[in-house]
């Protein structure tokens, strides 16, 4: 693992789950982090909780505004940065019949919208030699009733960075994806549920991911700072951090696992 003394880096959505597994991991390697959030409580406690060398933000992705600010806040506190990571985002369930224009707008706005942007806006920033990693999610190359929304943004996410990794390419700036499965966070990357829901997920995610369990945000951060600073020769890509869920592997029935 390498050791992140006197880099700067920008994470989205850190002040808990995957995004606060990154940023701890930075930290205790030496960088210095700028994270956003858009919770006051969860704010103020990421405040508390991490160190001098941690700047928390409230900032909301889905906001033009804010992520202008959040440019300005990178400009005057890191100045030039070695790693952004735009990790901001949530899904909705909902099949087809279900989905609201207000669901539909709050996902893509958060998510695709804020990710874009906040791309655009924190590009310049970036030095040769630095990179990006966006947050897809591995439901994004599946075809799960209920996420058709969710898988279309993070599909997107996943389009648009590619082309950012080509446009940015003159500037020695990687940019790749990660694409979590079943991760135990505190929200498991959904808004709006109910605890029924929230254990009906538990049991399905288990269920349905060939390792027969859920990722830690840990398992997920390493993958991110892998593509973030150690893979240097790997750009444009997907990295699947799903126990197998997104790869069509199937766990042995009993008859077969006797063979
Ligand atoms: N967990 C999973 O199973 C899973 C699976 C696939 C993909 N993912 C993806 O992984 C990423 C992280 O998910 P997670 O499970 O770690 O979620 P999480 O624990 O809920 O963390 C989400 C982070 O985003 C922040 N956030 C939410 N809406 C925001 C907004 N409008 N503006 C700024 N910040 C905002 C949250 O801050 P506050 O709450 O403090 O406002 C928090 O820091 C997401 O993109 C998610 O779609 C997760």
């Amino acid at each position: 693992m390498s050791s992140y003394a006197g880099k700067k880096a920008v994470v989205t959505g850190g002040t808990h789950g995957i995004g606060m597994a990154v940023v701890r991991a930075l930290l205790d390697g030496g960088a210095e982090v700028l994270l956003t959030g858009l919770n006051e409580k969860n704010v103020e406690a990421a405040r508390a909780a991490l160190g001098p060398r941690a700047h928390v933000l409230r900032s909301d992705a889905a906001s033009l505004a804010d992520i202008d600010a959040l440019g300005k806040a990178v400009e005057d506190t890191l100045g030039e940065v070695d790693f952004v990571f735009v990790n901001v985002g949530h899904v909705r369930f909902g099949s087809l019949g279900q989905v609201t224009e207000e669901a539909y707008d709050a996902m893509f706005d958060t998510n695709t919208k804020g990710a874009f942007f906040t791309a655009q806006r924190l590009a310049p920033l970036i030095r040769d030699g630095g990179s990006f990693v966006f947050t897809t999610a591995a439901v994004a190359g599946t075809a799960f009733v209920g996420t058709s929304a969710g898988t279309g943004m993070k599909a997107a996410i996943r389009a648009f960075s590619k082309v950012f990794a080509s446009e940015l390419l003159p500037r020695n700036i990687r940019v790749n994806t990660v694409s979590p499965g079943f991760t135990q966070t505190p929200s498991m990357g959904l808004v709006d549920i109910t605890d029924e829901q929230r254990a009906l997920n538990q049991r399905e995610g288990e269920r349905a991911t060939p390792m027969r369990r859920f990722g830690t945000p840990e398992e997920v951060a390493a993958a991110v700072l892998f593509l973030g600073f150690d893979a240097t020769f790997t750009n444009g890509v997907d990295l699947p951090v799903d126990g197998g869920l997104a790869q069509g592997l199937e766990y042995p029935h009993d008859e077969v696992a006797e063979h």
